[in-house]
């Protein structure tokens, strides 16, 4: 009962901050000493090439499909296709069932890529812990994942966000403190590897060398994942104009199973969550094909199976940095209006260097012939939070627009990861961890009521229920 009184005092100072919000937010003046913002050199343990003639490498899996109870196996193999099978079951060292993959290669300027295999495992029990081993002969290797609960809206799941991760000492930091975290499944805002600032005879390497840097956790646990500019590749002086093409070469995504007519925007649905992935470098305005898919995909979100509703893009559509400053805009007045009638939970961008957490509001009330508008706080709009601090090649973006907005609820300019901790239908747990120099630490934390079962009749005979049971306990005790 102590416990409950504790939970309704939180509740009650979140409330009170959200009457509050006003004013504007906090800017961290903690001051990062980073490493340098550049890659970590090649030959480095980190990019390790694994033992064996052909043994395979860059090893990530991500959903198969809608649900949950498929994942989709990739991996490269240097020197020769090799088999595309993989071998997989529910106990180590005996493998039950095979699948049968494909295999394919392309070029790019100088560059021509391996043998990158992909292939679909589906027909999974939920909620299961599976092994699995590719290659052959001494080169094979082995591996495991958990596929997740079956659907269900108490379902608890752990999310981990990062964004803009890169090959630095500064994205070795992110990526170490994100495995600590024990989250499931990564929610990948864009910007993988920044390859694309190699050009000429080291084109394409640095996609190789990113793919051994993450895959002690790609191997293990599905990425989901969006598009960001550093993923366009287009290089007409070096007749690459085929945009998005070593992305979409190497991180499959499960589009067809959401109707999606493109990799690169896409829904599935894991645990109690319904995530929307939307591709801020394709067309979005009104009549386009993820335009017309989103409309659709939104009117089949069912928050009675999928509470928690989450989108993912790389360009943020609130950021007061001066780094990509309204970059976000246009999709803003494409889409901002339908995140707020369907009440999404939150949002979650990368791109700009830092990190930034909004209140819940919105600016879609904008008319150009009757003046000005600004956002205003919104109960039924999303939180915006950006996450471009994976550890990229460019540095911090360190100068945010001063006075702070008052749409800003917390701003700093540091490296990190985030973790969004689903309890049940009604309460989420969101913290970000900036990385502060080889200690994790959760900078900026809230708790998270979910915007369907949290703000409608639903809430008020929840509060009753649990009001009741309070004064009870008070009484009881
Ligand atoms: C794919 O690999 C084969 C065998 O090494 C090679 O002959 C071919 O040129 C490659 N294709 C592309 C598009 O690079
Ligand atoms: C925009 O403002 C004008 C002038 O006040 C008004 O006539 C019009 O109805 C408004 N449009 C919308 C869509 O609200
Ligand atoms: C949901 O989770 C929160 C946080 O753990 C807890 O306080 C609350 O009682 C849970 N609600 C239900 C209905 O179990
Ligand atoms: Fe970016």
């Amino acid at each position: 009962m102590r416990l409950m009184l504790l939970g309704l005092i939180i509740t009650l100072f979140v409330s009170v901050s959200f009457l509050n919000k006003g004013n504007a937010g906090i800017t961290s003046t903690f001051v990062r000493s980073e490493w340098p913002s550049t890659d970590i050199p090649i030959d480095n343990e980190a990019f390790a090439v694994p033992k064996g003639h052909n043994a395979p490498q860059q090893v990530h899996i991500t959903q198969g499909d809608y649900d949950g109870k498929a994942v989709i196996i990739s991996w490269v193999t240097p020197d020769e296709p090799g088999p595309s099978k993989v071998l997989y079951g529910t106990s180590q060292n005996s493998y039950e069932f095979t699948a049968k993959g494909t295999v394919s290669n392309y070029s790019f300027y100088k560059y021509k890529s391996g043998f990158i295999h992909q292939c679909l495992v589906d027909g999974l029990e939920y909620d299961t812990k599976y092994y699995y081993k590719i290659g052959s002969g001494e080169s094979a290797r082995e591996f495991w994942f958990h596929t997740p609960p079956k659907i269900d809206p108490d379902a608890p799941y752990k999310f981990g966000i990062i964004g803009d991760l890169g090959q630095t000492y500064n994205s070795l930091s992110t990526l170490e403190h994100y495995i600590q975290s024990g989250a499931q499944t990564v929610l990948f805002v864009g910007d993988l590897s920044y390859a694309d600032r190699y050009t000429y005879n080291d084109v394409g390497l640095r996609w190789d060398s990113w793919g051994r840097f993450v895959e002690k956790s790609t191997a293990y646990q599905p990425w989901i994942w969006s598009a960001g500019n550093h993923e366009i590749d287009y290089f007409p002086y070096m007749e690459e104009v085929t945009p998005f093409r070593s992305f979409l070469e190497r991180y499959p995504t499960p589009y067809l199973a959401s109707k999606s007519s493109n990799p690169l925007w896409y829904a599935i649905r894991r645990a109690s969550a319904h995530i929307i992935v939307l591709s801020s470098y394709s067309p979005f305005v009104k009549y386009t094909p993820q335009w017309e898919w989103l409309s659709e995909e939104l009117k089949k979100v069912d928050r009675e199976k999928t509470p928690w509703l989450i989108v993912l893009m790389h360009v943020p559509i609130y950021n007061s940095n001066e780094a990509h400053y309204m970059e976000g805009e246009s999709m803003r007045a494409v889409f901002e209006s339908w995140f707020v009638h369907y009440k999404v939970d939150v949002v979650f961008a990368g791109h700009v260097h830092a990190y930034e957490r909004s209140y819940r509001i919105s600016n879609i009330h904008y008319n150009i012939t009757s003046g000005d508008r600004y956002p205003i706080p919104d109960k039924s709009a999303p939180v915006y939070i950006t996450v471009g601090d994976g550890g990229n090649q460019e540095g911090l973006a360190a100068r945010f627009i001063d006075p702070q907005p008052d749409y800003s609820a917390f701003r700093e300019a540091s490296y990190g990861h985030s973790t969004f901790e689903i309890k049940n239908r009604t309460h989420a747990f969101y913290h970000w961890n900036r990385n502060d120099d080889g200690k994790k630490l959760a900078t900026d934390s809230f708790l998270l009521h979910n915007q369907y079962w949290g703000s409608s009749h639903r809430r008020r005979k929840l509060k009753k229920h649990y009001l009741r049971s309070i004064v009870e306990g008070i009484y009881i005790d």
